[in-house]
C-alpha cells in the first residue's frame, strides 16, 4: 500500500469544523499512515487533545515549549518526518501567516521548515474568504506549490449561507492521497479502468442488468491515483460516490463503454476492464412503457452485447476481470488466451465474502503465460494494489 509507513503531520487551526479532524485522523490511521497531530492553541479551544491521542496512538502536540515533546528538542523534526502536511479546518489566519512566512507556533514552523507537500483545506466565514486579502495569500501559496482544498458552499458557523465551509472528507482524503502520490511508480501512466454493471433498457422504465457495485473497479481507480497514474475511470451506475482527483465518465449500456473505452485508450498506457459488462441486451427497447396488460406472453428477443475488451487492442497493457461460478482459474486461464489479455483476475463470486457488493475480494491473478498467484480474502482497496503491482511490473518490462 502507498500508505504504509509514511507519516502525516495533521495540523488542525480554530474552526469550528476542527470536530471533523478528528474523522480525518482516524480515516488516516486506518490507511496505514502513521500521524502526528498539531493542534494550534485556538484548535484546543474547540477539540480535545486526548480525542486525537486516542485514535492515533500518538502524543499530540499543542505547544513549541513542550520540553518533555519527543519534538521539543529540535523544533524541525516533525517537518522533517513528514512526507505529507495536510492543515484542516484551516483559517484564514494560518493562511495569512504561511504566506508571510511567519513561524511563531509548532504549526507554523513546521509549514516553514518542512519540504514535504502541503495541503491545505480552509474553512472561514464566507466574507473573510472571499477578501482579497484571503484570495491573494492562497494565490500565493498556490504558486509556492500548496495544494488547496477549497471550501464549500454552505450553512456557515454564523447560520447564514455562504462558501466557507470545510468541503466532503472524501474529497480531502482524495486530494492528499492523490499528493502523496505523485511521485509513485504510476506517475504520468495513463489508466483506462472500467466499473460497474451496465444496464440493457428493455423500455424507459426497466433494464436489464446484474448485482455489480462497482467497488472492486473504483477500488483500482483509486488506489492507481494514489500511485501517480492520472486515471480515467468509465464507469456504468453505481451508488459510489464520485471519486476526487479521476476523470470519470457516466455511461449506461454496454455500447457507450464501448464508445467511451475506444476514446479514452487512445494513447493510455493500460485498460482494466473491472466492469460487468452485460453479455445480452433486448434486440429493439421499446419506445414506450410496457403495459401490463401487454405481458401475458411477452418474449424478450436478446442479441449479444459487444466484446469491449476483445475489441480494445492497441499499445497498451489490457488487464480483464473473470467472474466466475466454477472451475474458476481453468474459465480464467481460457479467457485470459482467447482474448489475448497480458493478465485476468479471477474470483469465484460464489464464495462468502467475495464478488458482488462486498468490500472483500479473494482473487487469483494469472498472467498470459497461465502462471496463477492465488491471493488470500483481502480489502478490495488491498487487492487493487496487489494488481497495480502486477501492472506495473508488466509497464516496466514493456518501458
Ligand atoms: N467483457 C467485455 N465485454 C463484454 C463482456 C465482458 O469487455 N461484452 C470483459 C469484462 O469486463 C471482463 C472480461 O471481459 O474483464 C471477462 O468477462 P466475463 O463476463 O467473465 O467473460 P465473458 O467474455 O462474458 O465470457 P463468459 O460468458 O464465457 O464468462
Amino acid at each position: 500500500m502507498a500508505t504504509k509507513n509514511k507519516t502525516i503531520v495533521l495540523g488542525v487551526t480554530g474552526s469550528i469544523s476542527a470536530y471533523k479532524a478528528a474523522d480525518l485522523a482516524s480515516r488516516f490511521t486506518r490507511e496505514g499512515f502513521r500521524v502526528d497531530v498539531i493542534l494550534t492553541e485556538s484548535a484546543v479551544k474547540f477539540v480535545a487533545p486526548l480525542t486525537f491521542r486516542n485514535i492515533t496512538g500518538r502524543p499530540v502536540i499543542t505547544t513549541l515549549w513542550d520540553l518533555d515533546s519527543e519534538f521539543s528538542v529540535e523544533h524541525v523534526a516533525l517537518a522533517e518526518a513528514a512526507d505529507i502536511v495536510l492543515i484542516a479546518p484551516a483559517t484564514a489566519n494560518i493562511i495569512a501567516k504561511i504566506a508571510c512566512g511567519t513561524a511563531d507556533d509548532m504549526l507554523s514552523c513546521t509549514v516553514l521548515a518542512t519540504k514535504a507537500p502541503v495541503v491545505i483545506a480552509p474553512a472561514m466565514n464566507d466574507n473573510m474568504w472571499a477578501n482579497p486579502i484571503t484570495q491573494e495569500n492562497v494565490e500565493k501559496l498556490k504558486k509556492r506549490g500548496f495544494t488547496f482544498v477549497e471550501p464549500a458552499y454552505g450553512r456557515l458557523a454564523s447560520g447564514k449561507m455562504g462558501t466557507g465551509r470545510l468541503t466532503s472528507l472524501d474529497e480531502i482524503c482524495g486530494i492528499t492521497l492523490q499528493v502523496l502520490g505523485r511521485k509513485g511508480d504510476l506517475a504520468v501512466k495513463n489508466i483506462v479502468v472500467t466499473a460497474g454493471g451496465t444496464q440493457e433498457p428493455v423500455d424507459p422504465v426497466r433494464c436489464l442488468t446484474n448485482r455489480s457495485s462497482g467497488k472492486m473497479g473504483y477500488a483500482i481507480a483509486e488506489a492507481a491515483r494514489n500511485r501517480g497514474a492520472q486515471v480515467t475511470l468509465i464507469s456504468a451506475p453505481t451508488a459510489l460516490p464520485e471519486p476526487t482527483g479521476i476523470k470519470v465518465v457516466y455511461i449506461k449500456t454496454a455500447e457507450e463503454m464501448l464508445k467511451a473505452v475506444q476514446s479514452a485508450v487512445k494513447g493510455a498506457d493500460a485498460l482494466v476492464m473491472a466492469a460487468a459488462v452485460a453479455d445480452f441486451r433486448p434486440v429493439k427497447a421499446a419506445g414506450q412503457k410496457i403495459k401490463r396488460a401487454d405481458l401475458s406472453g411477452l418474449t424478450l428477443e436478446l442479441e449479444k452485447t459487444p466484446d469491449i475488451l476483445a475489441q480494445a487492442k492497441g499499445d497498451f497493457i489490457r488487464v480483464g476481470f473473470a467472474a466466475e461460478s466454477h472451475d474458476v482459474v481453468v474459465n480464467a486461464k481460457d479467457k485470459v488466451k482467447r482474448k489475448g489479455l497480458d493478465l485476468i483476475v479471477a474470483n469465484d463470486i460464489t464464495e462468502k465474502d467475495c464478488g458482488f457488493g462486498t468490500d472483500t475480494n479473494r482473487v487469483t491473478i494469472i498472467d498470459s503465460q497461465g502462471k496463477a498467484e492465488e491471493l488470500p480474502l483481502l480489502p478490495k482497496g488491498e487487492v487493487a494494489d496487489k494488481i497495480l503491482d502486477r501492472l506495473s511490473a508488466k509497464l516496466k518490462q514493456g518501458s
